[in-house]
């Protein structure tokens, strides 16, 4: 288990979780890494842990550096247990140790592991010298949890972000240059839409401060590490924390017999037909959480779901849930779908629609049945409206 040398003294020594599918409710076809960062100084400084169970293979890693005894500082910059899941083990392996963290992370931290640990609390603006290095402390609030801090080292112009600026990859590769940069963005783009997402104001803050720290490296807590592209990568971080989106469409629709999906196919035709590029997702192929990277971007989201006993079909009422808790803001919405007597489903897909903020230029479209010639080229003529609204 070899650990990798990001800076001088400075190591890599995470975990890989090559089996990692699903992360309370994103899926994770690449799986993840947990980031852990040791710093060698006159204190040795551990940053942040690993999920429970790949504690073995970090202090694995650690121990081909130094011995886990010889932990002064374990410093917690997030709470959430894929990052402080593995600092009992790591309490244990070095009892001397001091954590260093933020006053709600410590009461985080005992709620969790009902441990009476030695603490150093420390806020925004303190400092913590460790010998010839720097620990400088930013907390960010709800980026993404009310613990979240990050820690910036200017000797070495590194910013160690926690989960800001992740994205769950497995993977041999360490640095994002080494992987690629458009497998990162996706998976990062990925990552923001389905984590971060809803914390825009709070990303756009912690924005402002990482713009001025003289920076070459971006250390995340998941995924690869940025020591390159940090310019593309800040931009494409404000344009989503901005709810900054493209002249491009995202139908989602659900179906049972076929209807709802004529429908969707209508609105795809008059919004291609007037220069919109639409990206079209079945709810019956494709998980939720593959979906939001696309609603990240789409300036006009078209949603469709028939009526099944008297409501909207529960894959779409499971998609809206979860679009509602990232409130997604400055889109353009419209509803639409097929029905045989009562026609909740589109209604109830409008009335979330509207709830989010979302403007509805167009009056939602119900029809009963299979839909018929006029009724498609009605809703092609919605899509060119739509895309003219836009
Ligand atoms: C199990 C089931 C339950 C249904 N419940 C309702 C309902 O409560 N109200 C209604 O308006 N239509 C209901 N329908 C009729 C469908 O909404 C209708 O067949 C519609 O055209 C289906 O659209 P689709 O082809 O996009 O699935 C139901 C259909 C099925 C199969
Ligand atoms: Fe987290
Ligand atoms: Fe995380």
């Amino acid at each position: 288990m070899k650990p990798i040398e990001m800076k001088p003294n400075v190591y890599w020594v995470g975990g890989i979780d090559w089996d990692l599918r699903y992360f309370h409710g994103y899926v994770t076809p690449r799986g993840s890494t947990y980031n852990s960062y040791l710093i060698i100084d006159d204190k040795i400084t551990l940053v942040d842990t690993v999920k429970h169970y790949l504690a073995d293979e970090m202090l694995e890693r650690i121990s081909t550096l130094v011995d886990p005894e010889k932990i002064d500082y374990m410093l917690v910059n997030h709470v959430e247990m894929d990052h402080s899941g593995s600092v009992p083990r790591v309490m244990e392996a070095a009892p001397r140790a001091t954590i260093v963290t933020t006053s709600k992370a410590k009461r985080a931290l005992e709620m969790h592991y009902k441990k009476d640990w030695e603490y150093m609390i420390v806020k925004t603006g303190d400092e913590l010298k460790i010998g010839s290095r720097t620990l400088k402390f930013v907390e960010t609030p709800m980026v993404h949890w009310p613990d979240n801090m990050v820690t910036y080292i200017p000797e070495e112009r590194l910013l160690l972000s926690n989960d800001a600026f992740g994205q769950h990859i497995a993977s041999t590769e360490r640095f994002v240059d080494e992987l690629g940069w458009d497998i990162v963005r996706e998976e990062a783009a990925s990552y923001y839409a389905n984590i971060v997402f809803p914390y825009g104001a709070q990303v756009m803050k912690a924005l402002d401060v990482v713009d001025t720290l003289p920076l070459d490296m971006i250390a995340p807590s998941h995924g690869l590490i940025w020591r390159s592209y940090l310019p593309e990568l800040l931009k494409e971080y404000r344009k989503w924390a901005g709810n900054e989106t493209d002249r491009k469409a995202l139908v989602v629709y659900d179906t049972m017999w076929g209807s709802t999906r004529k429908m969707a196919l209508a609105l795809r035709e008059g919004l291609e037909t007037s220069g919109v590029p639409v990206t079209m997702k079945s709810l019956q192929t494709s998980h939720i959480s593959e979906i939001v990277p696309h609603l990240l971007t789409a300036k006009l989201v078209l949603v469709g779901s028939p009526t099944i006993n008297n409501g909207m079909l529960p894959t779409m009422a499971a998609f809206l849930t979860y679009i509602k808790g990232l409130r997604p803001k400055k889109r353009t919405g419209f509803a639409f779908g097929s029905y045989g007597w009562g026609g909740q489903g589109a209604r109830e897909v409008a009335s979330v629609l509207k709830d989010m903020g979302w403007e509805m230029p167009e009056e939602t479209v119900n029809l009963q049945y299979v839909p018929g010639k006029e009724d498609l080229a009605g809703l092609k003529e919605i899509g060119t409206r739509l895309a003219k609204a836009i």
